[in-house]
């Protein structure tokens, strides 16, 4: 599937865009730390190039702390398209401002910041609006032009699909315009509290506003992964009555059952979720949030069709919440899909009047300062809740196949460099994914 999205892409050519991926390298060839894909399972430490100054709004920081993600795993198992060999992968990650160009007026070096996994313009019709995930203008891929008819901003560590762009599970990353796609942390914000407002917070937080939860709603999460694990929690901080999560993973169950108050439903014990659903919520939910993901089918069928390249994404979730929520509720997407399913229940979504929400890739920028400044620092929401383990960037290649294992009970990681931070009181201290229980 790579080659033939690369061979299409060269044949497309590219569309413009106001940032470049290719970066120049720092003087006297020092390398840094990354880790990068060269395949299907098959992600490596290697050594590259420090990255230097390359377009006048640039950013270079010492990353200070970074993590894996739901999405890296797509990546890992080669489901999104125009993966090279060689892209050094990472789009959630902080770090300490190294250098600056020469047009960035706001950010200084020694200065603590968090990135966007989205570099925005800052410009266009989209970014006036802070939708920095639609920018128009940072994404040179015709491929997504050609399949979406329009494209997402250029992403970081995330394939020639958004752009290219080298990403952060490395020592040292490049912040295209970092006057826009850089957040400034106060001093009294630990890099734990900080780095998952690259992603997962907004996320997560956007998979809730924009399906409209609202007071006394109940609400079913498929997938108790970090992002289902805090949209249950802003949920409720939304007024949720009820949240029933669905998962198999026996310690992401637990995990949200004893941290956060949600009612569970293991879909290995219960295969008819929505019959479940039913019995614990005769009236249906009221909103369905997938937060689960496309490469996991759990029928036959789809697994054959998948496997034949019949279809490359699954509708089984979309179709469990269609069913499960009342007539006139809502359901968001903001598990990643990439491209078509079979056999979506369009009958119950017209006659019921669903309305299915595509929450898209969430825009960090709309969010980002209200999760710091209304939830972080007056101490509504704390992101640490779900760090279970901290790990030493070495480990980032043993780390892919362990998250994608989810062994020890493995939540959310927050992965330290040379130029990291103690850990900070609470938080988990450094372990080595070799001595990670298989269970
Ligand atoms: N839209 C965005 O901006 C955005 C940003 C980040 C992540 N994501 C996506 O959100 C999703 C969740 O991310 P994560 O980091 O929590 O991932 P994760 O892989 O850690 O968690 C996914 C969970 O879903 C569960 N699951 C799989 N199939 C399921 C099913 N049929 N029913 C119920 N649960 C099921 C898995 O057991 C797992 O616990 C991923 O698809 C990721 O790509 C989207
Ligand atoms: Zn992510
Ligand atoms: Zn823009």
């Amino acid at each position: 599937m790579q080659t033939a999205a690369n061979k299409f892409q060269e044949y497309l050519g590219t569309e413009p865009a106001v940032v470049h991926a290719e970066y120049k390298h720092i003087e006297g060839g020092a390398s840094m730390k990354a880790l990068a894909w060269f395949g299907t399972n098959d992600v490596r430490m290697v050594a590259a190039p420090i990255p230097d100054i390359t377009e006048p709004d640039d950013v270079i920081l010492q990353v200070t702390g970074t993590t894996i993600c739901g999405s890296d795993l797509h990546l890992y198992h080669g489901e999104i398209m125009a993966l090279q060999k060689g892209d050094i992968l990472g789009h959630e990650f902080m770090g300490k401002v190294f250098k600056v160009g020469p047009n960035v007026k706001n950010l200084k070096p020694g200065q603590r910041v968090v990135s966007s996994f989205q570099i925005a313009c800052g410009k266009c019709e989209y970014c006036k609006e802070n939708l920095s995930s639609f920018c128009d203008r940072t994404n040179t891929s015709s491929l997504q032009n050609y399949m979406y008819g329009q494209r997402d901003a250029g992403f970081f560590g995330y394939s020639h699909f958004t752009g290219g762009f080298p990403g952060g599970q490395a020592e040292y990353v490049r912040v295209p315009i970092g006057d826009v796609n850089l957040l400034p942390i106060p001093d009294n914000i630990s890099d734990e509290k900080a780095l998952y407002l690259s992603d997962v917070l907004p996320t997560s937080y956007h998979t809730v506003v924009d399906t409209g939860v609202k007071p006394g709603d109940v609400v079913g999460i498929w997938g108790l992964g970090p992002i289902g694990q805090c949209a249950a929690r802003w949920a409720i901080l939304k007024g949720a009555s009820r949240v029933i999560g669905i998962d198999r993973i026996p310690s992401r169950l637990q995990f949200a059952e004893s941290k956060t108050g949600v009612e569970t439903i293991d879909f290995s014990q219960f295969s008819d979720v929505t019959k479940r659903i039913y019995e614990l919520c005769p009236r249906g939910l009221d909103v369905a949030l997938d937060c689960g993901t496309f490469h996991e089918p759990k029928t036959f069928t789809h697994k054959i069709q998948k496997t034949l390249l019949l279809e490359t994404d699954v509708p089984e979730t979309i179709n469990e919440m269609i069913v499960s929520v009342r007539k006139m509720g809502r359901c968001g997407l903001i598990a990643a899909y990439a491209g078509f399913a079979n056999a979506v229940n369009v009958g119950a979504l017209m006659e019921k009047g669903v309305r299915l929400i595509g929450n898209g890739q969430a825009p960090v920028r709309k969010y980002w300062e209200e999760i710091l400044n209304e939830y972080i620092i007056p101490g509504k929401f704390d992101p640490t809740f779900m760090i279970t383990h901290r790990v030493p960037i070495d480990d980032l290649a043993k780390l892919y196949p362990a998250f994608d294992k989810r062994i020890d009970g493995v939540e959310k990681v927050f992965v330290e460099t040379r130029f990291s931070s103690a850990p900070s009181s609470g938080c988990p201290r450094t372990s080595r994914v070799d001595d990670w229980k298989s269970i």
